[in-house]
């Protein structure tokens, strides 16, 4: 049995199928801040089994320990935070509380009911800005952000409690850009108000419920002037979790891993791969540079590929089939009309 925080989320989801898939006994707790209860409806539909689903928060730690322990979990993937930049410079407590506070709750009731295996959402931001690219595991670690701090504050924590009682098993998983969706077209990302990120807003101007894309700059050190970056395919991501599952049950350590597909692609390259893939053009205009955003980085993947035997094997193209899917098939989410 596999305990999952945050498993209605996008990354969750996808992840939750992918363990029932592999066979494993599910318990979902979320609190569904920023997910709907039938993206856990249509995890089950795809597995063709069933799992456990908690409506709880993570920062609640007596209401969190009772449903670990009624669940008989050995093992916690937690995927639960919150995840939106600009939200977390203008409310940098909300942020600490969430993710830092939330997974201490967490680690303390894994603790008190003997669980010490962890898999946990870290991502490419805490390696700041580029000294050296591809970003390796072992690159130096900063935070540009108040959500960035959180996520190295968590890697932090984490280190130490491995340090202190070396009985626990920790995958830290440092993702680089998730998008995509299950090739059923059931689940995938869906964002509340206007995206931040670039897949889901893309898909939005293709599908016909917004105008253009804004590219965020075109005058950065890259080939065609637009910012590059790792996109991986949130089924390998999610295929990813699953083998550091299975490495963790076999080593104990405290890793910290890439999963990433190790090559850097454009905005630019993504609205062509886009239009290709759903045969709509997606119409853009090109404006200033957001503040806060770096020029390019990619991931050595080599580590994920060493120690899990996991390499992603979806490209570009069904990253946009995929999502391209998804939205047409719920244009506007899990919740219909919106
Ligand atoms: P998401 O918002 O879709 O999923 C997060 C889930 O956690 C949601 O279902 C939400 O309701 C739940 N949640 C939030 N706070 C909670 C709390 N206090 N108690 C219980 N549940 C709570 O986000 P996602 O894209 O699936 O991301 C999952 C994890 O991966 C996050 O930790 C995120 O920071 C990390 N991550 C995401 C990306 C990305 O680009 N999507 C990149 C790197 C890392
Ligand atoms: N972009 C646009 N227009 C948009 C949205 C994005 O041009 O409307 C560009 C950005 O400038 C960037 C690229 O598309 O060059 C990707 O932007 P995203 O917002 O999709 O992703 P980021 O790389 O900025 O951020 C993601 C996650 C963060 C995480 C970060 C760490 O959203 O949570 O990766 O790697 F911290």
């Amino acid at each position: 049995m596999i305990f999952v925080t945050g498993g209605a989320g996008y990354i969750g989801s996808h992840t939750c199928v992918e363990l029932l898939m592999a066979g494993h006994d599910v318990t979902v707790y979320d609190n569904f801040s920023n997910s709907q209860w039938e993206a856990t409806e249509r995890v089950q539909r795809i597995a063709g089994r069933t799992m456990a689903v908690v409506r709880g928060d993570i920062r609640d730690g007596a209401a969190l320990q009772a449903a670990l322990h009624a669940s008989g979990a050995k093992a916690v993937v937690h995927f639960a935070g919150l995840k939106a930049v600009g939200e977390s410079e203008a409310e940098p407590l909300k942020y600490y509380d969430n993710n830092v506070l939330g997974t201490v709750r967490l680690l303390e009731a894994m603790a008190a009911c003997g669980v010490k295996t962890l898999v946990f959402s870290s991502s490419a931001t805490v390696y700041g800005v580029p000294e050296v690219l591809p970003y390796r595991e072992d690159h130096r670690l900063s935070a540009t952000n108040t959500y960035g701090m959180t996520k190295l504050v968590v890697e932090n924590m984490l280190r130490d409690l491995h340090r202190s009682d070396a009985d626990w098993r920790i995958g830290i998983l440092r993702y680089f850009n998730p998008v995509g969706a299950h090739s059923s077209g059931l689940i995938g990302e869906d964002p509340q108000g206007t995206p931040n990120n670039l897949m889901p807003y893309v898909a939005q101007v293709a599908v016909g419920r917004r105008e253009f894309l804004n590219v965020w700059g075109n005058d950065y050190p890259t080939p065609d002037g637009t910012g590059v970056r790792d996109y991986i395919h949130v089924v390998d991501l999610a295929l990813g979790h699953v083998k550091a599952l299975d490495y963790l049950g076999a080593n104990t350590g405290c890793v910290s891993v890439n999963l990433g597909a190790g090559v850097g692609h454009s905005v630019l390259d993504m609205v062509r791969s886009f239009e290709a893939a759903s045969g709509r053009p997606v119409p853009f205009k090109v404006g200033p540079r957001r503040a806060g955003d770096l020029d390019a980085y990619w991931a050595d993947a080599s580590l994920a590929q060493a120690l899990f035997g996991w390499r992603v094997e979806r490209g570009l193209d069904v990253m946009c089939e995929d999502t391209w899917r998804w939205q047409n098939m719920n244009p506007n989410g899990y919740k219909g009309e919106k």
